[in-house]
Formats: C-alpha cells, sequence, structure tokens
C-alpha cells in the first residue's frame, strides 16, 4: 500500500529479531507514527526482521553482505546509495550490530538514531543488559540517542530507567526492557520528525 506523498521516508537497519523495527512498522500502520518504513537493511542473511520487513509490505528491502564490498567505506557508500534512493529523512538502528564509520555518520550527520538497552554512558558495547547484571546495577533501562562517531556515544533523545527485581534472570530482563524500547523508539522517531529536536553539542531539548 502506497501511502500520501509527503509522509516521510524511514530506513531501518537491523542484524537479527527485528522487533524493534516491528514496533515501529506498528506504529506507522495505527497511525501513531507519520512515517513510512522505506527500507529496511539486514547485514545478517538470515535475520528475521527481513521477514517482518516482507509481511509488512516493505518494497525495499535487502540482505547486504559488507564482506562482498573490498573496504568498510564501500559498504556504507552502497548503504548511502539505497538512503538517497529512497529520500530517507532519518535512519533508525535497531539491533544494527555494526558501527559505522564517518563515510555514513558525516552524510546522516544528527540524522542517525540508535537504540541501546542500557541507561548510556553505562554499559555501551554489544552485552550491555549481561553486564549491568554482572555489575550489580539497581536501576538500568533504555537510551535512544543520535549516532556520532564513537560507539554508543552521541547525544542523548529519550531515556527511561527500569528497577532490576530480585532475582532478575537475562531473560526476564529483556522482555521487560524490550516492552521499554518498543514504545520509546516510536516516540523519538516521530520527535525527530516533527522537528521537535534542538540538538546543541551533547544536549538535546525537546519541543
Ligand atoms: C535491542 O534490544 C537493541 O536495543 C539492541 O539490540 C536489540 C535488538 O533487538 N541494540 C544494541 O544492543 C545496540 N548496541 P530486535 O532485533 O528484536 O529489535
Amino acid at each position: 500500500m502506497r501511502l500520501a506523498r509527503g509522509v516521510p521516508a524511514i530506513a531501518v537497519f537491523c542484524s537479527g529479531e527485528g522487533t524493534n523495527l516491528q514496533a515501529i512498522l506498528d506504529a506507522t500502520r495505527a497511525g501513531r507514527l507519520r512515517a513510512r518504513v522505506a527500507l529496511v537493511v539486514s547485514d545478517q542473511p538470515d535475520a528475521k526482521a527481513l521477514l517482518r520487513a516482507k509481511r509488512a509490505g516493505v518494497e525495499t528491502r535487502c540482505y547486504i553482505n559488507p564482506r562482498e564490498y573490498p573496504t568498510r567505506e564501500a559498504f556504507e557508500r552502497a548503504l548511502i546509495a539505497l538512503c538517497e534512493y529512497e529520500k530517507v529523512r532519518l535512519v533508525c538502528l535497531a539491533g544494527f550490530m555494526r558501527m559505522l564509520s564517518p563515510v555514513f555518520v558525516r552524510r546522516y550527520r544528527h540524522r542517525i538514531l540508535n537504540i541501546h538497552p542500557a541507561l548510556l554512558p553505562a554499559f555501551p558495547g554489544a552485552h550491555p543488559i549481561r553486564d549491568a547484571l554482572q555489575w550489580g546495577v539497581k536501576v538500568t533501562g533504555v537510551t535512544v540517542h543520535l549516532v556520532d562517531e564513537a560507539m554508543d556515544h552521541g547525544p542523548i533523545v529519550l531515556q527511561e530507567a527500569l528497577a532490576i527485581r530480585p532475582g532478575e534472570t537475562a531473560t526476564s530482563l529483556l522482555a521487560r526492557l524490550h516492552t521499554i524500547e518498543h514504545r520509546l523508539y516510536a516516540q523519538a522517531i516521530r520527535l525527530m520528525l516533527e522537528r521537535r529536536t534542538r540538538i546543541v553539542g551533547r544536549t538535546v531539548t525537546i519541543r
């Protein structure tokens, strides 16, 4: 189904399950997010995210194998070409387990969001849930932030905290964090697309 013209196009980059992609797709379909997922990219051939995109009727969805490109920059130039072709306003990383180089970040500066299952700057990296539990923190949460050249580092758009329960396991914590993520990501995307965010240095003010 083609949506009305003027609906902003977004891209979602994933590597795995794609539950955040699904939440974004659901929010657009329900009218809670005025956006069109114009492009879904996965760097993994068997990512369930690609299946979710297909089921939702996303026309441009693709597996791109980074190893088929001579350099990371060449791979990212292919991503940029796809985003430009689809006239993407905002790139949303949703479990995309790959760092973007300055080539991509410069082209889409302040127009790339990432979601991370911890209260950054605590527990950056690939295992934030395990790391938070091992550290014994009493509170963790979800961060949606703009992507810059460093890992899990850019200005924070939204955060939401969650208290760790006695006996909490990685599985139970993941499920509770996902519930927050699926709401928070659509909210952050909406704020960005409605141009209600003002970015000065590391500080994002919301109007
Ligand atoms: C999400 O929990 C997201 O926050 C995390 O990967 C998961 C992807 O789940 N991202 C990171 O850890 C980034 N450093 P999903 O594929 O079901 O959306």
